[in-house]
């Protein structure tokens, strides 16, 4: 997998500075005042820095954003990065400041004059979660990713701090990694080998084969599956790191490819839809990082691994399956194919684990990208309480999430003529219709949020703190929620 870069924490040493190669880092804050470290780089390149903290470049920029010196005299380093932040800057400042390192370093070695700066974990966090470039794929041979080190007055202290960030940081890379891959690369099959080897951070990880989902019952999920060569798997993730306790569920769509079936999608854009198990990716992130930080907290992640192809043995518009639950569903689009493996999931998930609370994610459609762009997750949820603990996540953590209603008014849009429901709504409120299909699915005393992720889990533009391409879209909100709410 794609390792995020290490980042090394020392002690100052004013005498290092003139020899550091690569890219040296300052902060100055608003009014442009140097500290020790800053004075050094100032005496060494004879007044450059001074000189440019008194220009309108400097007092042009804003909180967390940067400007390069390129080849200062006086230092060894291709250039001086100068970063506008305050000495106790705010979370979201110190990530973007970070975020400005990791994009400008490409591959250099990096010392990063931080000194007694406030929040430099957040810094180091938002420097490795931008530093992030899928090249598994390339035939190139990696190049080696010069070394970060961080002078700060108490190298141990800021250590620690940033451990747990260095574990969410490889939560994310792993579910980038997962949504970037191809789906020739990534089928069931490998997907769910790379969750089992999981089990070597202390997950537990059990791998439901179609046999297994067959006697459960899932007949939605296997029929999505049906029409490909690849086999539909259930992957259940376990961290039990809390007490006795009912865990919190995580569940996520993992189709690998939506072809959409025999109503088969546009070619134009098709390709995209290798990012159609994002939801599964986020799951898979969130696990990942809850063991890397060992977390007091017991969570289950259950993902639905399938693929959705056309073929001789596909499902076809018109069929109707039965549900693990029981209930019947006329699948009028084959299209619509993340409810139908989330319907399942959701069952088993409450049968097997008597969840505290649920949350699904999933890629599920075109609809909300109509709705809320690439900017913000739709939010849908049975409980307000369970909603604002997640929105406030959300916000600490600065990932884009907004409140979509559910109400059974939207129900009478799912009615079928010879079976339970059937699987679409129709063209008005398509991301509610879905929304209300999966609440179906979820026993009314189960807190449930769940999100559609379509607009957000890949962009076609780099965002504050991802490139373009898989962003890992709610690993931090997951993790930020987890520990504000299951964690003591
Ligand atoms: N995977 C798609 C949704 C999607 C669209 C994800 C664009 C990411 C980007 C989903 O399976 C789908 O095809 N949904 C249909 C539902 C429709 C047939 C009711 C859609 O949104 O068009
Ligand atoms: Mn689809
Ligand atoms: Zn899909």
């Amino acid at each position: 997998m794609t390792m995020p870069v290490t980042i090394n924490f020392k002690d100052v040493d004013l005498e290092a500075i003139a020899g550091a190669v690569g890219r040296i880092v300052v902060f100055l804050p608003e009014g442009g005042k140097l500290d020790q470290t800053a004075r050094r780089v100032n005496r060494l390149t004879r007044g450059a820095l001074a000189r440019f903290a008194e220009s309108s470049s400097f007092s042009d920029l804003k909180p967390g954003d940067a400007a390069d010196l390129a080849f200062p005299s006086g230092l060894a380093a291709d250039a001086v990065q100068v970063i506008r932040l305050d000495r106790k800057p705010t979370v979201a400042d110190a990530r973007k400041a970070g975020a400005a390192i990791g994009k400008a370093k490409n591959g250099k070695p990096l010392l990063v004059l931080a000194g007694n700066l406030g929040r430099v974990a957040e810094v180091s966090l938002g420097l490795a979660l931008r530093c992030y470039a899928f090249k598994e794929r390339k035939s190139a041979e990696p190049t080696e990713e010069g070394a970060v080190d961080f002078m700060v007055s108490k190298p141990d202290q800021v250590a620690a701090e940033a451990s747990d960030g260095a574990a969410l940081a490889e939560g994310v890379f792993f579910c980038r990694d997962l949504v970037s891959e191809p789906a020739n690369i990534l089928t069931t099959e490998d997907y769910a080998a790379r969750l089992a080897a999981m089990q070597e951070l202390g997950l537990d990880v059990e791998i439901l084969e179609e046999e297994q989902l067959e006697e459960l019952g899932m007949r939605c999920l296997l029929a999505v599956g049906q029409g490909s060569e690849s086999p539909s798997k259930v992957v259940v993730m376990r961290w039990n790191g809390g007490g006795d306790e009912p865990p919190l569920a995580l569940v996520g769509k993992g189709v690998v490819f939506d072809t959409g079936g025999i109503s088969l999608k546009p070619a134009t854009g098709m390709e995209d839809m290798t990012m159609d198990m994002g939801g599964s990716a986020v799951v898979s992130g969130v696990m990942r990082a809850l063991a890397l930080r060992r977390a007091k907290a017991n969570v289950v992640g259950l993902v639905g691994l399938v693929e959705n192809m056309p073929d001789g043995r596909a499902i076809r518009p018109g069929d109707v399956v039965e549900s693990m639950k029981g209930d019947t569903v006329e699948i009028i689009n084959t299209d619509a194919e993340g409810r139908l493996v989330l319907a399942d999931v959701l069952w088993y998930a409450q049968q097997e684990f008597k969840p505290s609370g649920i949350v699904d994610l999933a890629t599920l459609t075109g609809a909300i990208i109509i709705g809320l762009g690439h900017e913000k997750a739709g939010v849908f949820s049975n409980r307000d309480s369970f909603a604002d603990d997640f929105l406030k996540a959300a916000a600490q953590e600065g990932e884009g999430a907004w409140r979509m209603p559910l109400d059974p008014a939207y129900d009478k849009q799912l009615k079928s003529q010879i079976a339970d429901m059937k699987n679409v709504g129709g063209r008005p409120a398509g991301s509610v219709t879905a929304a209300q299909f999966l609440q179906r699915f979820v026993d009314e005393e189960t807190p449930w949020i769940h999100l559609d992720i379509a607009g957000v889990a890949s962009v076609k533009s780099d965002t504050t703190l991802s490139p373009k391409g898989a962003t890992g879209w709610g690993v931090l909100t997951l993790d930020r929620l987890i520990r504000n709410s299951y964690e003591s």
